[in-house]
């Protein structure tokens, strides 16, 4: 165990500075720190300590192949991390950072190999929530900064998410209080002519298009049986597990409500996360709402997977959304979570 200091950063200016302080000194002499971004909760460590970014791993339980997203406060910083960017990179940093956008790009040997996990790529990002960029700054190196959730679990998207998974073992903890988008970054592969989706997130493919052209998808995200290994490694992991079985119904709420009562009929507590248009038309004991528009579904989603405990429910029942927007970004997080899917 160590001891997780906590910072809570909605006070007074002054008192904010101190502990932005506070937190970066602790990541620039090694030390591995939770932080808020609009997207999710990270966990940092510096990303040119080799020793440091280790940590990260072990804090997590995190597979060892899997790389890393280095964060850094300007594009400046972000060009100091990589050779040959792609023209259409410009203009996608010009429209989308800093915000939810992930540029896979060549490794100029910069960040430390375990961000990278070996690979000749590296992940950078510039976050657009303040606290984040404050902290990026006061570091003034870039920090590699996975989800700061224990591996497996949903991301976190609020401080308290992160105490409950990493207490105790990592060195602390920034609150800042909710995340705002709530799905992680968009993370696409700008090495070749076209990008490519390689985990949908915040910025949707739709958006991407309207900027750059063509914008292609990873083969391995459209099929889940697919044989194609994906390019983001982690993509291949079972991830955003909650407490329960949660299964992904497809069909509204009619089918919801069949899937629920037979459930119910075999003796069993049924939990249902839905959105709140749906939750009027059904007949149920425990529900969670997860809001109204798309927005709203991606910011509480892994509250929502998380409130539900062994003991409250023996299972969650979840509906599908339209693969539309940040609808992918959903889906895509939906369908690794569940442990059934329920057709229509
Ligand atoms: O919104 C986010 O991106 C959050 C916040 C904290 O910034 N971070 C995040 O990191 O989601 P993580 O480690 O949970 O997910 C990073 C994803 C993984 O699927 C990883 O395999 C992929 O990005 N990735 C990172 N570097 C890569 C690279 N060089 N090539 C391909 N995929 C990469
Ligand atoms: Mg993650």
């Amino acid at each position: 165990m160590i001891e997780t200091k906590r910072w809570n950063v909605d006070t007074n200016k002054e008192q904010n500075e101190r502990m932005i302080i506070e937190a970066a000194n602790e990541l620039t002499s090694g030390g591995t720190v939770a932080f808020p971004t609009e997207t999710v909760y990270g966990l940092g460590a510096d990303a040119t300590n080799e020793e440091a970014v280790a940590k990260i791993f072990k804090a997590k339980g995190r597979p060892q192949d899997n790389p890393l997203i280095a964060h850094v406060a300007t594009k400046e910083q972000l060009m100091q991390l990589v050779n040959d960017v792609p023209a259409y990179v410009d203009k996608l940093i010009e429209t989308f950072s800093p915000g939810p956008i992930t540029y896979v790009l060549t490794s100029n040997g910069t960040s430390a190999a375990n961000v990278t996990a070996g690979l000749s790529t590296v992940g950078v990002r510039i976050p657009s929530h303040p606290v984040a960029l404050a902290l990026l700054r006061a570091c003034n190196t870039p920090i590699a900064a996975p989800s700061a959730n224990l591996s497996g679990k949903p991301s976190p998207t609020t401080a308290d998410h992160v105490w409950e998974d990493l207490a105790g073992r990592i060195n602390g903890l920034v609150d800042g209080g909710p995340t705002g988008v709530g799905v992680e970054s968009t993370v696409v592969d700008c090495t070749q002519d076209i990008p490519i989706i390689l985990r949908p997130g915040g910025i949707s493919k739709e958006e991407l298009e309207e900027v750059v052209g063509t914008v292609m998808v990873d083969p391995a995200l459209l099929h889940a049986d697919s044989k194609e290994k994906p390019k983001a490694p982690g993509m291949k992991y079972r991830h955003y597990s909650p407490d329960v079985p949660m299964w992904l119904v497809e069909g509204g709420s009619a089918r919801l409500q069949a899937v629920y009562d037979e459930l119910v009929a075999e003796g069993k507590q049924v939990g249902i996360l839905a959105n709140r248009n749906t939750l009027e038309k059904l007949e149920v004991q425990q529900s969670i709402s997860l809001g109204e528009s798309l927005e709203d579904v991606a910011a509480s989603l892994y509250d929502g997977l998380r409130k539900y405990k062994q003991g409250d429910v023996d299972i969650i029942l979840c509906e599908t959304y339209p693969q539309i927007g940040i609808g992918q970004a959903i889906m895509n997080r939906l369908k690794k979570a569940a442990s059934r899917y329920v057709e229509e």
